[in-house]
């Protein structure tokens, strides 16, 4: 018998403190109009100080456990994604493991920046598809403020900080079909953060604070496009599915421009694109679990339905994952 890698449960978590973009424009020369029209977000959630990528991960973790009607005790595997760990080591899962107060089971850390937690959902069902986990808790969490430099208008406006989860069981019905990852690590210097622990953050060259996101924005959003297009007929040709098959696309919230062109590739409406971004701009790792939680709690995601989730960031890495959830 098939054993599937079924989501359960989802759960998601913004701290409470809001930037909005008029706060925005007391800090750089930018507009709210701007943010809005170039963008599409209207806010985003900052951590305040002291509260970290494990609070956030905690929150969220602990909802979609509860919404799957399992415990702690349940899971046997945490897979968490973020480029934003609480320390260099033990990982955020051991943090997030000791505070569900889970353990023993395998408990690691996911880096692939906006395309995290598509790398560990895809990691996570392997697990279970062999057998080797059959209830994992995979979490997509940021304080990505802590890298922004709140001087450069460039980027600031574009991100926040947030946390969202799935509970993933093995299950004998249908869940996630395919998943899809990519890398191309030549184009590391087109979005980046120069610093870290092994190559330190005094370097000459690097092009502002290396402790911050450098990003060429318009090189990365034609990339973001034309690469999120691909990854969307792949995914459809690899499950011999039309377009038309796809209930939800739940996309990457990094710009609502890029997410209209995906949506536009897939002929799909934009009724059937789950679009938060506006709510929490860009929270890379937890953006489309966030995503995810918030249309099936308010129930425009039914069990049954096919999803296309799909992202696309630093590195540059990429994927989708297509699931009938
Ligand atoms: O998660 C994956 C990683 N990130 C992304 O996917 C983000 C991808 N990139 C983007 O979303 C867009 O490129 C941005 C939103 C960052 C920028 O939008 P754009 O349409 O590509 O603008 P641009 O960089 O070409 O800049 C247009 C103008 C420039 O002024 P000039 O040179 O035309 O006078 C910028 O200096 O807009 C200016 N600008 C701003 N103006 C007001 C750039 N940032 C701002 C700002 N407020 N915050």
């Amino acid at each position: 018998m098939t054993i599937y890698a079924r989501i359960t449960g989802t759960g998601s978590y913004l701290p409470e403190k809001v930037l909005t973009n008029k706060d925005l424009e007391a800090m750089v020369d930018t507009t709210d109009q701007w943010i809005r029209e170039r963008t599409g977000i209207v806010k985003r959630h900052i951590a305040v100080d002291g509260q970290t990528t494990c609070d956030l991960a905690e929150q969220a973790a602990r909802r979609a456990i509860e919404a799957a009607g399992k415990t702690p005790d349940d899971i046997d595997l945490i897979v968490l994604a973020t480029t934003t760990p609480d320390k260099i080591f033990p990982s955020t899962a051991c943090l997030v493991q000791q505070r569900l107060d889970i353990h023993g089971c395998a408990a690691f850390d996911i880096q692939a920046v906006c395309t995290g937690f598509i790398y560990a959902l895809s990691v996570a069902e392997k697990f279970i598809r062999t057998g080797a986990a059959r209830c994992a808790l995979v979490i997509g969490a940021e304080t990505f403020s802590r890298v922004i430099d709140w001087t450069d208008r460039g980027t600031c406006v574009l991100f926040g900080d947030g946390a969202g989860a799935v509970v993933v069981e093995a299950s004998a019905e249908q869940g996630i079909l395919s998943t899809h990852l990519h890398a191309d690590g030549a184009y590391e210097n087109l979005l980046h953060v120069p610093g870290g622990v092994s190559r330190g953050f005094d370097i000459p060259d690097a092009d502002g604070d290396p402790h911050f996101t450098h990003m060429k924005g318009n090189e990365v959003f034609k990339m973001a496009v034309n690469t999120l297009g691909r990854i969307v007929d792949e995914t459809l040709h690899a499950n011999g599915l039309k377009k038309s098959d796809v209930d939800w696309l739940v996309p990457h919230q990094a710009n609502i421009r890029i997410i209209n062109a995906t949506a536009r590739k897939l002929s799909m409406s934009m009724e059937k694109v789950v679009v938060t971004v506006g709510q929490h701009g860009n929270t890379s790792a937890a953006s489309v679990p966030l995503a995810l939680d918030t249309a099936v709690r308010d129930g425009r995601i039914q069990r049954g339905e096919v999803l296309l989730l799909e992202a696309f960031g630093g590195g540059f890495t990429w994927g989708s994952v297509l699931l009938k959830f």
